[in-house]
């Protein structure tokens, strides 16, 4: 499967079987995370395994997975991330979305689904997890066996004359 492949066919996947996920595909799943690239390699973000009924259910019910027997939830530490000296901007947060980006083609690639989790309290999470005070949760990525076979979004971007344009 070539990365065009995995980019058009990837889909927000919103109902899952109960089937598990294995060992090997979580482990492998985290290691396309661990190989994320990060500003100046400071490496600032974590992700937290949840997979079982009980640890998903401390995600709280504002965060609910659509079933998926895995959520990762992907922390990022701001005293540990790269900040910009111009403007003072913290790069956690984008860090630890190409870490994210990265697990969920990685669950696409091994034939699994997944939604990215914006939709969630953030207090209730870092509480639930036990978070340092400079750590945030930045993402949920749910991953699980797809019962869906395409979202309502699928493929459905502006048109390339507005997403990109020649300076
Ligand atoms: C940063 C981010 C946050 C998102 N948060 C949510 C969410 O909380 N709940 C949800 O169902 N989907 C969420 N999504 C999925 C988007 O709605 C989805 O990617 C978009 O509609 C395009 O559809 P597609 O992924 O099926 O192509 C999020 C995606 C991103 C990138």
């Amino acid at each position: 499967m070539t990365f065009a492949d995995l980019t058009n066919e990837r889909y927000s996947s919103r109902s899952y079987t109960d089937e598990p996920v294995s060992d090997e595909d979580i482990v492998s799943i985290l290691e396309a995370g661990r190989m994320a690239p990060t500003a100046k390699n400071l490496q600032p973000v974590r992700v937290i395994v949840a997979d079982t009924p009980e640890s998903i259910a401390r995600i709280g019910k504002a965060a609910g997975p659509y079933g998926a027997t895995v959520a990762l939830i992907v922390v990022a530490d701001a005293s540990k991330a790269w900040v910009r000296p111009q403007d003072g901007k913290n790069f956690g947060d984008i860090d630890a979305s190409i870490v994210t980006t990265q697990m969920m083609y990685r669950a696409q690639e091994l034939g699994l689904g997944s939604v990215w989790i914006g939709y969630f309290d953030p207090a209730v999470v870092k509480e639930a997890f036990g978070l340092g005070e400079t750590e945030e949760v930045s993402a949920i990525l749910a991953v699980g066996h797809r019962a869906d076979e395409t979202s309502s979004n699928h493929g459905n971007r502006k048109p390339m004359s507005e997403f990109a344009s020649r300076a």
